[in-house]
């Protein structure tokens, strides 16, 4: 096999664009499709600044590579999800590359910072590990963007997470989720922009330049994930993918272009109708927001426990 751009010999084929690239040249091919993708979706304007949440894995410290890469002002935040020696491990891995690098790394953490962490808060919140942990990040990121002056934060989201999740919605048709589900949403009152730059990358994809690149990050999962059921549509979309390579990209951008903005209409209706948290000033349709919620009861259940 040769490389399909410089025709010296291939290390890793991309079936889904009948092509084989040299480590070089597949290091290429990743940036284009983070470019791309920022185009398309008008994630950035040029150089701008970015809070880039990091969680030590192959995913996020790529994409804080490539955008720094790409020229964007773009800052790393880990959050300590308080998750035993997951956590200080992948707390390891993401100082590490932001020492060699000289790049900033925001850090927050749960427990020290907000009373509570993920194991013992979400039994307590009654709420499954991985909504509990959700609800907490996306509350915590969007509040550090704002605080930081930071207008957009990005995630490591990849291919292969935006299809499991689709899949998910589309067998339950939750049309608020779909409505919800897109690479770019745009700022508003209390909310910074959301982009993931990823979106055109599979999870091989963002192993593969990881490794060429020589990031060293995480491989294990979250130890609190085991029968989360993306894993087991993740695994379903990989058979399909090798019976068909090229539906998966094509299902979810696919998705992006014509499906959609049908559901949108009610995520704007929703934004509309909501007000400042009395606790926290984050914008909430009810009283106290749920993160407000739910960490006071975390925090009463982790005293009481
Ligand atoms: P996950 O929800 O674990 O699939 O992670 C999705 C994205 O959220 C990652 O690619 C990161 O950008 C971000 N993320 C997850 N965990 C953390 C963390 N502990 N600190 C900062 N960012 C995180
Ligand atoms: Fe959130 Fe595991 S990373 S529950
Ligand atoms: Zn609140």
């Amino acid at each position: 096999m040769k490389c399909r751009r410089c025709r010296e010999p291939a290390v890793i084929e991309v079936r889904r664009h009948n092509a084989a690239f040299c480590g070089p040249c597949f290091v290429h091919h990743c940036r284009e499709q983070v470019r791309r993708a920022i185009d398309h979706f008008h994630m950035l304007g040029e150089g701008e600044r970015v809070l880039v949440a990091v969680s030590g894995g192959k995913d996020s410290l790529m994409a804080w590579e490539v955008l720094s890469d790409l020229g964007y002002d773009a800052d790393g935040l880990y959050l300590g999800l308080g998750i035993g020696e997951y956590s200080d491990e992948s707390a390891r891995y993401a100082r590490a590359f932001a020492d060699e690098r000289g790049l900033k790394l925001h850090e927050i953490d749960l427990p020290a910072d907000y009373g509570y962490d993920i194991p013992t808060g979400s039994s307590a919140a009654r709420r499954t590990p991985c909504s509990a942990c959700g609800l907490s990040k996306r509350h915590l990121f969007n509040q550090a963007a704002l605080d930081g002056g930071y207008p957009v934060l990005a995630t490591g989201h990849n291919l292969d997470d935006e299809a499991a999740v689709l899949l998910g919605n589309v067998l339950r048709w939750e049309e608020e989720y779909l409505g919800r589900q897109y690479p770019v949403l745009p700022a508003g009152p209390g909310f910074a922009r959301k982009i993931k730059p990823l979106v055109r990358l599979t999870e091989r994809e963002t192993a593969a330049y990881c490794v060429i690149r020589g990031i060293d990050y995480i491989v294990e999962e979250c130890p609190m994930a085991g029968g989360n059921r993306h894993l087991g549509y993740k695994e379903d979309l990989n058979a399909l993918e090798d019976r068909s390579p090229g539906s998966k990209a094509a299902f979810v951008l696919r998705f992006f272009e014509r499906a959609q903005p049908r559901f949108a209409e009610t995520v704007v209706e929703e934004r509309e109708a909501l007000r400042p948290c009395v606790t926290c000033g984050a914008p909430t349709p009810a009283e106290v927001c749920a993160f407000c919620r739910l960490r006071e009861r975390a925090r009463s259940g982790a005293s009481n426990g």
